[in-house]
């Protein structure tokens, strides 16, 4: 019989309580110490305060209905309004204004924005019945959850070799059920920006909307070029540019939930709006997803634009900026790894044609360090926040030994097993490989501590071909993290 944990029968005192929260989190990622490289990024205990303090004073507050909290209802406004002038909302060739709206994070600005543009396609494009967005193979999952949800069928085309959108192949995939073209400023897995300005162009002789994620550079972008960056065109002064998704939870350092979603203007905002209007509880409206939304969310994010000020995100930024140069010298410095791509900011993908770079991570993850894997090719993430100014020599020395690791004994161990694998596999009846996937998926994601060994489960990976096992693989995985295992005697 499964056990697993129920509501205690007496509640804990605080100090039990906390004292027991405390000691859970242990395993955790040292974040404050610099030794995350995505998840969390801390702008110090400073403005930590600020958007706590913020987020605490708006706790229970909820966005659902601004009207009932006009403090919320200015916040989000000023929020989007002041997001849109960074990025020329107000400064467009068309002369239009954009308009938007807040959301809970990057995915929700990006659901969105595919909703908005297949309702946009309903009343502009009625011919169309099977709407399809194109998009390069970086742009983040969050459009592949879109199209899944809202069914808009996805078009992926591949980068060139610098791993910018190959807009030649976007322009040949395009075809009477396009609706939208995307692009990323920059893109999640090699931080580079594609180009823009050629795709917006497509989108606009074909008639269609074309989105910008700017989740992740939608802050930083215009802080590099005020301070002397020289980068393309990347937001609403590129004329052909209908969206743009922009995080602040991310590189903006607001509280956890807060994104931006914006349109050219209000006429394009509309299709996002959900509405029903004969419901016994009265009439509907809702801006995006949620239906409860947290006051803290947008009042921090209010909060810490209006602490910071342009100056405050200069400081930060500019930060950001010299870290980013500093970890790019000493990456440089080191033999046998490098930087792929040419990356536009503080977004770096490390990779090897000589040593296996899984194997580099699962070293520096032993060391504390949490590095994100990539396939397409192999890498490992880094996205320079504020916090790896204090733990870049660190990070080095620990890099070293880890690449030196690699090197020597386990060099090319995952690589092998890799190979081993994949012709083990070829030979197998496709039957078996499922079952063999299906074994071993139980194992993955597990235990109670962070994995310190994700090479091996990598190499596993790159070596089944067939997807509908790499998707078992990757729900198996799911199915073991949200199953509850502990110490307390709940387990399955
Ligand atoms: C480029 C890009 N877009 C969208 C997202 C999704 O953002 P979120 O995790 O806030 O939903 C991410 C997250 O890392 C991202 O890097």
């Amino acid at each position: 019989m499964n056990k697993t944990k129920e509501l205690p029968t007496r509640g804990m005192s605080r100090d039990t309580l906390f004292s027991k929260m405390e000691e859970v989190r242990k395993n955790d990622i040292k974040w404050k110490e610099g030794k995350a490289f995505s998840l969390v990024f801390h702008g110090g205990e400073e403005i930590s305060n600020v958007i706590k303090d913020a987020y605490c004073m708006f706790f229970s507050e909820n966005g659902l209905n601004p009207s009932a909290f006009p403090s919320l209802k200015k916040f989000e406004n000023e929020v989007v309004a002041m997001t849109s002038k960074l990025l020329n909302g107000e400064n467009q060739p068309s002369g239009d204004i954009a308009a938007g709206t807040m959301t809970s994070g990057g995915t929700e600005s990006i659901l969105m924005a595919i909703k908005t543009a297949r309702e946009w396609a309903k009343v502009n494009k009625p011919e169309i019945t099977e709407p399809e967005l194109i998009m390069p193979i970086t742009a983040h999952p969050a459009f592949n959850k879109a199209g899944h949800y809202f069914g808009v069928k996805i078009i992926t085309i591949p980068t060139r070799g610098d791993y910018r959108a190959d807009v030649q192949a976007m322009r040949e995939a395009v075809n009477k059920n396009t609706i939208l073209l995307v692009g990323s400023a920059p893109s999640y897995p090699q931080g580079v920006i594609d180009p823009i300005e050629e795709i917006a162009s497509l989108a606009k002789q074909n008639g269609i909307l074309m989105h910008v994620d700017a989740c992740v550079g939608g802050i930083v972008l215009p802080f590099y070029r005020k301070l002397g960056s020289k980068l393309p065109g990347f937001d609403f002064a590129v004329d052909g540019v209908t969206s743009i998704s922009v995080d602040l939870h991310k590189y903006g350092y607001a509280a956890k939930g807060a994104s931006v979603v914006l349109y050219k203007n209000k006429e394009l905002r509309r299709h996002q709006f959900y509405v029903t209007t004969d419901w016994p509880g009265g009439m509907y409206g809702s801006p995006a997803v949620l239906g409860t939304r947290p006051g803290g969310a947008i009042a921090a994010a209010w909060a810490i634009m209006n602490y910071l000020g342009e100056e405050g995100y200069m400081k930060l930024i500019g930060g950001i900026r010299d870290t980013t140069a500093e970890f790019i010298k000493r990456i440089e410095d080191i033999q046998g790894i490098q930087i792929a791509g040419d990356p536009d900011m503080s977004v770096l993908c490390l990779v090897s044609d000589e040593i296996d770079v899984f194997q580099v991570g699962d070293s520096m993850a032993k060391r504390g360090w949490h590095m994100d894997m990539q396939q397409f090719p192999n890498g490992l993430h880094l996205t320079i926040t504020a916090a790896h100014a204090g733990s870049i020599d660190e990070f080095f020395e620990d890099l070293r030994r880890a690449v030196a690791e690699a090197r020597g004994l386990g060099s090319k161990i995952s690589g092998i097993k890799t190979s081993m694998a994949k012709g083990m596999l070829k030979t197998l009846p496709k039957n078996m490989v499922s079952k063999l996937v299906q074994k071993e998926g139980k194992n993955i994601g597990a235990g109670d501590s962070r994995p310190e060994k994700m090479a091996p489960m990598y190499g596993m990976m790159a070596a089944i071909t067939d997807d509908k096992d790499r998707e078992t693989l990757v729900k198996d995985a799911l199915d073991n993290l949200f199953t509850p295992k502990g110490e307390d005697g709940y387990q399955q």
